[in-house]
């Protein structure tokens, strides 16, 4: 495949086997970039073979996104295959819901690991590679596209562990963008909202498909905006978080330094409570939690 928003780039996307990943993967080989595959087992085998049969060029590198040295190597690969890597989709992630005060250590934990390591592994090795070549001189330019949540920006009910670990993305996404930046590598982010594997045991009746019209849930429909922020184009935006659905694009503002009270010494404990209240009074609502 020649022409294309991404051709000839090189692209990792992480979890690709299934879900967002394989709808970026698959809109990213038939925009004419050079996809590199990665999930847990077979299934990124199926979606480069998939890629390939449509005329496009991938190569799967099963691998675990979230360890140190699987990632390194995830790099080094695609690096061997495609000689240059342009692009990095972190996507990978899971959830395993439930109420913070009955959460198990395990469930802790492993969502942190795959959900925010998962990001930073692959980020951090991709990053010292472009570093590398930005210091040899060599043009670079590269995009890190990472994937936070709505759960991760305004919080979820009974996902405390998956929205932790969503805002870390968002927060690790501004601070490499910034960080980056000297090397001609652009880190945003995106906030999808689509029918997968993930979200449809709980959602699948309000993700439905239509019987006819515009399918708005169809996971494909956010892989648009991944390709436009992986290609040569997207240099002049970073460290944004993008919340994806459907025909929908938003722009997240994030936090922000609010209305302040100050005296010009210690406040007492004592004292706080009514100025506090005044403040909070002249403070926008924050946006509600999902599922309060
Ligand atoms: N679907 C949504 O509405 C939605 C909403 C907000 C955020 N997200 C995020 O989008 C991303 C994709 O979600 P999805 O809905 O397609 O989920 P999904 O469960 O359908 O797909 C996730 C894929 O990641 C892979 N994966 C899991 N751990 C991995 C690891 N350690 N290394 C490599 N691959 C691994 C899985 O095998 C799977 O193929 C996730 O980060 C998810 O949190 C999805």
């Amino acid at each position: 495949m020649t022409g294309g928003l991404v051709a000839g780039r090189t692209v990792i996307v992480t979890g690709a086997g299934q879900g967002l990943g394989r709808e970026h993967a698959l809109e990213l080989g038939r925009q004419g970039a050079q996809v590199v595959v990665n999930d847990l087992g077979e299934a990124a085998e199926a979606v480069a073979d998939e890629i390939r049969s449509a005329g496009g060029t991938a190569t799967a590198v099963p691998a675990d996104a979230s360890d140190w040295a699987q990632a390194e190597s995830l790099v080094h690969k695609a690096v061997a295959e495609f000689g240059t890597l342009h692009a990095l989709v972190n996507n990978a992630g899971i959830n395993r819901d439930r109420m913070l005060a009955g959460m198990s250590e395990q469930e802790w934990d492993l969502v942190l690991k795959v959900d925010l390591k998962g990001h930073f592994a692959p980020m951090r090795h991709a990053a010292a590679y472009w570093r590398e070549r930005s210091n040899q001189g060599s043009p670079v330019a590269a995009r890190i596209v990472n994937t936070t949540s709505g759960a991760g920006l305004m919080g979820s009910v009974g996902q405390g562990n998956y929205a932790a670990a969503k805002a870390a993305i968002a927060a690790l996404t501004v601070v490499a963008a910034v960080e980056f930046a000297r090397y001609g590598v652009t880190v945003n982010a995106i906030a999808p909202s689509a029918r997968t594997p993930m979200t449809e045991p709980v959602f699948g009746e309000r993700m439905r498909a239509p019987e006819s019209g515009f399918d708005a849930m169809h996971p494909g429909n956010v892989s648009p905006l991944v390709v436009w922020l992986a290609s040569a184009g997207a240099g002049d935006v970073t460290g944004r978080i993008f919340e994806v659905e459907g025909g929908v694009i938003s722009v997240a503002d994030g936090w922000q330094h609010g209305p302040r009270i100050e005296k010009p010494s210690r406040w007492e404990a004592a004292e706080i409570g009514g100025p506090l209240r005044e403040l909070l009074g002249r403070a926008p609502a924050p946006a509600p939690v999902y599922g309060a």
